[in-house]
């Protein structure tokens, strides 16, 4: 799968980036099995711990929009070039999206493609714990 077109929602998602402690700006975009793309950026806090990364944003975006299958969700940032998901946000992406396709992506274009259990492996998550439907 081509991944181009997520990559470059992820980015134009970094422009709505609230980092005023860090300066750095992290765009995600989220692929649903059906195909829809739901975009996310980081929020930072004045009490710091109170940050939320531009991953989670991205699922909780589309969680609360009905989604539930997942396809690969896209990361960049303007200063960074492959950020990798945060360890918080690899645990929530388990859970609620699933061994999705990691893209990562470099200013010059470059895509570095990985799957979530590699960056988490024998991960806690709902195969072990079943949340009740
Ligand atoms: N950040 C993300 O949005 N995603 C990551 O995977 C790593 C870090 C954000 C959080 C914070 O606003 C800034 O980058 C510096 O840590």
């Amino acid at each position: 799968m081509n991944y181009k077109n997520l990559v470059k929602k992820a980015t134009e998602a970094q422009k709505y980036s609230h980092a005023p402690y860090s300066s750095l700006r992290v765009g995600a975009a989220l692929l649903t099995s059906s195909g829809k793309i739901y975009t996310g950026c980081n929020i930072e806090n004045s009490s710091f711990s109170l940050t939320i990364c531009a991953e989670r944003t991205a699922i909780f975006n589309a969680i609360s929009n009905g989604e539930r299958k997942f396809k690969a969700i896209a990361i960049n940032s303007d200063k960074i070039d492959f950020i990798p998901p945060c360890g918080a946000c690899r645990q929530v992406l388990m859970d609620l999206a699933g061994d999705v396709d990691v893209v990562l992506s470099d200013k010059k274009g470059k895509i570095s493609i990985t799957k979530l259990s590699i960056l988490l492996p024998a991960s806690f998550n709902n195969l072990i714990f079943k949340p009740k439907k």
